[in-house]
């Protein structure tokens, strides 16, 4: 076998939303009620709730991912003339039990079975990814699952990123990080990590700090460029 692209490494941790869960399920399951307007609706109600992350941490005004997706979803409906509060708590619902992709619970196991641990590191509240990740059936195959609750401030601030350090020990570059958000892979690989961008949204590189040491399109890839 060709040699792994990513070497020293004790733990995979993974970003959560659009990495392991698919947020796009939530307005898929909803596409009765939604028709044409699922796929606009989505995109607009991520937009927004990623960028809510980033003013409420540079304006030092904190609240956990449950209100801030709550409050994105507000404006992506108002965006798109969708008036309807029991259609908002059915999509807010179908957000807490999102789908994992596929390839996630046997690309856990060959980690596992491999000798790494494997982690959650994730902008979503305690609550949000317990949820999720006892939807997807892959609680036995994680050895953590850390929110940025714990220091009260979004992604890329680095102190999220050094929780992932704080609880494997050790240095920064013995953790490969996962995610498929363009923006968090280059802060995670910014910070120290070595980083695997799951590009499956076909996004363009980001021109700022920090370089992905690999790129694939789903985490089936990933065992392979560990050696596994
Ligand atoms: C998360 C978001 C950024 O899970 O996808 O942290």
């Amino acid at each position: 076998m060709a040699e792994a692209t990513i070497q020293n490494v004790g733990a995979c941790v993974f970003d959560a939303y659009g990495t392991l869960f698919d947020f796009n399920a939530a307005t898929a399951s909803c596409r009765d009620a939604l028709g044409d307007k699922a796929a606009p609706l989505s995109a607009a109600w991520r937009d927004k709730q990623l960028q809510y992350t980033w003013l409420r941490s540079l304006m030092g005004k904190h609240a956990d991912f449950w209100q801030v997706t709550g409050e994105a979803l507000d404006y992506a409906m108002d965006s798109l003339d969708l008036d309807d509060p029991a259609l908002r708590d059915r999509l807010l619902n179908c957000y807490l039990e999102l789908e994992a992709f596929a390839e996630v619970p046997e690309t856990l196991e060959r980690l596992k079975s491999g000798g790494l641990k494997t982690a959650i590191l994730s902008n979503g509240s305690p609550q949000m990814l317990a949820a999720a990740v006892k939807g997807a059936g892959i609680g036995d195959l994680l050895d953590a699952v850390l929110s940025v609750e714990e220091v009260g401030v979004f992604k890329t601030h680095p102190s999220v990123y050094q929780l992932a350090v704080d609880w494997l020990g050790g240095a920064a570059s013995e953790i490969c990080f996962q995610s498929s958000n363009s923006w968090d892979a280059y802060a995670g690989s910014a910070f120290g990590f070595q980083v695997v961008w799951v590009n499956r949204y076909g996004q363009k590189p980001e021109r700022m700090p920090g370089q992905p040491n690999a790129e694939i399109t789903t985490l089936a890839d990933l065992p392979p460029l560990l050696g596994l």
